[in-house]
């Protein structure tokens, strides 16, 4: 891997860390969540964050998006503590504010990848959920708690989880809310690769280099037809094929 450009994220008002920690190795961009005494619980703050981001012109025009966090955790899930707050109408707030975060990854024309150690929980297993790819080392632990506590995975990763591994599998995870290791999260296909432990990062940058140096229109069009034809009826995804190769080619000499 290349060069290691500083942090771009802008300092904190208030001086202090900031949330997310932005690097660029070439053209992939780095998103660090950075709240390890929280085991980078995803509070609001650090939801808003990564969307602040995401919408940089530096990670906005990156060719592939890694998503990590640290050695013990990529992510313990949603800020507990501010799940007291959350009123009806709190609720429907948030999922047009920073709630949206889970979405705008999962519709990022560039190619995700969650590259994960350590907790991966709740908000941040539906986070790494919303990446197009996960890889995971040994230390990785997976789990949606959140039915225990008397609610229910809803950032996206319900749905995600039904399509990526079938209701059966999805109840199974869902209503035990049990921890699994990255062992079992790559058996049943949610993770593309165990590395060895400490080593999830550097194997994400590969892959994501990999899929960074692709036509970015064809990997955009790409990841969209394939998210469009999980939810669609085949005759409708045939047609979305057709039509984004129509976009995507350029017979030499321009022909009609
Ligand atoms: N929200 C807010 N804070 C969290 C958090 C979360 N989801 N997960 C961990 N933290 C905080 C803890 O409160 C603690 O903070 P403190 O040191 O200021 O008290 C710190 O992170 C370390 O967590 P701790 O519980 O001491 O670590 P542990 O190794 O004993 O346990 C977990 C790790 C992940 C098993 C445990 O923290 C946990 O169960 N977290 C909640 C997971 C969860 O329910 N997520 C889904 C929420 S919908």
């Amino acid at each position: 891997m290349t060069s290691t450009a500083p942090v771009t994220a802008p300092a904190p008002a208030d001086g202090g860390e900031p949330l997310v920690r932005v690097q660029h190795h070439g053209t992939v961009a780095v998103l660090q969540l950075n709240r390890p005494g929280k085991l980078n619980a995803l509070s609001t703050a650090l939801e808003q964050e990564l969307i602040g981001s995401l919408r940089s012109p530096a990670v906005a025009g990156a060719a592939a998006i890694v998503f990590t966090g640290s050695a013990r955790a990529f992510s313990a899930g949603a800020d507990t503590s501010e799940l007291p707050e959350m009123t009806p109408e709190r609720i429907a707030a948030y999922y047009r504010g920073s709630g949206s975060l889970y979405e705008t990854v999962a519709r990022l024309p560039q190619p995700t990848v969650a590259a994960i150690s350590g907790y991966c929980l709740g908000a941040g297993f539906e986070l790494a959920l919303a990446c197009d790819i996960r890889i995971a080392d040994e230390t990785a632990s997976f789990g949606l708690p959140e039915v225990g506590l008397g609610i229910l995975p809803s950032s996206g990763g319900l749905t995600r989880l039904v399509r990526a591994a079938g209701p059966a599998i999805a109840k199974e995870i869902i209503l035990f809310g049990e921890r699994f290791t990255a062992a079992e999260a790559h058996r049943l296909g949610l993770v593309r690769e165990v590395a060895p432990a400490g080593e999830a990062l550097p194997v994400a940058l590969e892959r994501a280099a990999v899929l960074a140096g692709k036509p970015a229109m064809a990997v955009a069009w790409t990841k969209a037809a394939i998210d469009t034809a999980a939810e669609s009826s085949a005759s409708a995804s045939l047609l979305i094929e057709q039509l984004a190769y129509a976009a995507l080619n350029r017979p030499a000499g321009g022909g009609q």
